[in-house]
């Protein structure tokens, strides 16, 4: 930031307040029964800095379904795993379709656009849990999770899990459907249950901004931080984020925020300011696409106070 723009501190506190002013909130995922119960008058924000500062506001410390947002870990885990053997059941085009389209897998021979769409992250976990059963998986992504946040705390809400697969139907049938072109290999159930657990993950702002560290800094956890995976993963995972991270709002959050991000469905968005910062926000309220809508604001804001964005120079 330039001298004379306000402290970073001040920034967070003043989107804080001004996010409690806020009428329209958007409304609550309730496709997934458990998601629906949850409230939003509820607004949190955490920023880790290059120095490892952590400023935060709001509900930063609540443990929030970070849904979608575990996508980015799995895809994490995948690529350092098979490299680009990945590429062969998955592609990196965005989809400009809604994040649980069926209508592209049809016509593209079972392969999902990008790993980010549900039929994406559904083949890129069955990919990750290869031969193991689907405790070992979920279990490697937990550990992971709890390497690059360095909290051991984090783990899987087992409501939020059960409550998804007794209703994730058009889940069930992307992975049938995939199954059928032998783009997943395992059991569609197999994998269906390590997807549906690694959504329910459960992490606060403060927890998800420290786990995006290796993104902002080349795959290491801060600028000195070690080398969680090499830098060439990073910077693909954030090619990603930008072009499919909010799937049809990608283009609306690229033109207002700038910076590569992923959100859930549980109102979380994790935005990356690659050299800069690892960014955190929540709020539960979605809007018609189905990304936070005050998660999206205030990175808007945060952004154009601060002046980051991978389009400027900063
Ligand atoms: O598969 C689903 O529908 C959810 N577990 C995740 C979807 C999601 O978070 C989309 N994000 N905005």
């Amino acid at each position: 930031m330039a001298n004379d723009t306000p402290d970073l501190r001040q920034i967070v506190s003043q989107i804080n307040s001004d996010m409690a002013q806020v009428e329209d909130r958007g409304s609550v995922a309730n496709y997934i029964p458990q998601l629906a119960c949850v409230d939003p008058f509820q607004f949190g924000i955490a920023v880790v800095t290059a120095d490892g500062r952590i400023v935060k506001g709001g509900h930063a410390d609540t443990p929030f379904s970070i849904q979608s947002v575990s996508k980015v870990f799995t895809l994490t885990l995948a690529l350092r795993q098979l490299g680009e053997a990945l590429w062969d059941r998955v592609g990196w085009e965005p989809s400009g379709d809604p994040f649980n389209s069926i209508v592209q897998l049809e016509a593209e021979n079972g392969r999902p656009r990008n790993p980010f769409i549900n039929a994406g992250a559904i083949a890129v976990t069955d990919a990750l849990l290869g031969r193991r059963t689907p405790v070992e998986a979920v279990t490697e992504i937990l550990q992971f999770l709890r390497e690059v946040a360095q909290d051991e705390s984090i783990s899987v809400d087992a409501v939020v899990a059960k409550s998804e697969k007794a209703s994730g139907f058009r889940n069930v049938a992307l992975a049938n459907f995939m199954r059928d072109w032998g783009i997943i290999r395992n059991a569609p159930e197999k994998a269906l249950d390590v997807y549906f657990n690694h959504c329910a993950v459960s992490m606060s702002c403060q927890q998800l901004a420290l786990a995006g560290r290796y993104l902002a800094w080349g795959g290491r956890l801060g600028p000195e931080g070690p080398q969680i995976i090499p830098a060439i993963i990073a910077r693909r995972i954030n090619a990603l984020m930008l072009t499919c991270g909010h799937y049809d709002g990608s283009g609306a959050f690229a033109f207002r925020v700038g910076l590569p991000g992923k959100s859930g469905v549980g109102g979380g968005i994790l935005a990356i300011v690659p050299g800069q910062a690892s960014i955190a926000v929540w709020s539960p309220g979605l809007n018609e696409v189905g990304n936070s809508k005050l998660g999206s604001l205030a990175l808007e804001k945060l952004t154009s106070q601060t002046g980051w964005s991978v389009f400027a120079m900063h």
